[in-house]
């Protein structure tokens, strides 16, 4: 485990970034399933829906990919598969400088997060959420991969509104669980 210092570029960047004035360097995506309506995305610290192709393609997007998101997701992977995500630096931001796990990195802040990622991969990092470092991360992102999920399941947290900002569709595709559920990959590039 390793602590981040304070690095104020990744504030700067994130900026621009957020309006549009620089494109180089990596993508900053984030990785979302939400549903449809109401953008629900957890509840009780977990997620609202097991669909294992989702979950696989999750796992195909993020894998070999820096991973970035808030301690009370973290803890809620941990709760899920015991152990941090396989086979990518998870970055875990939080401000209690006493935080640590084995094999994470931990950040005191998102802006460090992403700039210590973007140092990592010189291709695509991610945002995995929840809802609170979603909020925050958005401006700073590039790319949404989204699931969009026609179901509208009792929930405490939201993902923030998106579609002004993000409108050039990358790729759509529809699906339907074996329970009946209709679901769409949706992804987004910011206008
Ligand atoms: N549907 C999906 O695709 C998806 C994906 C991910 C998560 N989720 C769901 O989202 C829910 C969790 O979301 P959440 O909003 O409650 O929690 P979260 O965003 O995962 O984590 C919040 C925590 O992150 C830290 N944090 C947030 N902003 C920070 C900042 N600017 N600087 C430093 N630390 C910061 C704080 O940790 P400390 O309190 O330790 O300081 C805060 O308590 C769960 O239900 C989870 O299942 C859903």
């Amino acid at each position: 485990m390793r602590t981040l210092g304070t690095v104020t570029l990744g504030a700067f960047d994130g900026i621009l970034r957020g309006m549009n004035m620089i494109s180089e360097g990596p993508r900053v995506c984030i990785v979302v399933a939400m549903s449809r309506g109401k953008r629900a995305i957890g509840k009780q610290g977990k997620l609202l829906w097991h669909i294992p192709e989702d979950m696989k393609r999750f796992k195909e997007l993020t894998m070999g990919h820096p991973v970035i998101m808030g301690r009370k997701t973290f803890e809620s992977i941990l709760s899920y598969i015991g152990k941090p995500l396989p086979g990518r630096t998870n970055i875990v931001v939080t401000r209690n400088a006493a935080y640590s796990f084995p094999e994470i990195v931990v950040a005191p802040t998102l802006a460090d997060a992403i700039e210590n990622a973007k140092i990592m991969d010189s291709s695509e990092v991610h945002i995995g959420g929840g809802s609170e470092i979603y909020a925050q991360a958005l401006p700073m992102v590039d790319r949404l991969y989204l699931t969009l999920v026609d179901d509208e399941p009792e929930a405490d947290s939201f993902f923030p509104e998106y579609a002004d900002a993000f409108t050039k569709v990358v790729a759509s595709e529809r699906f339907t669980t074996p329970s009946g559920i209709t679901y769409e990959w949706l992804t987004l590039d910011r206008a």
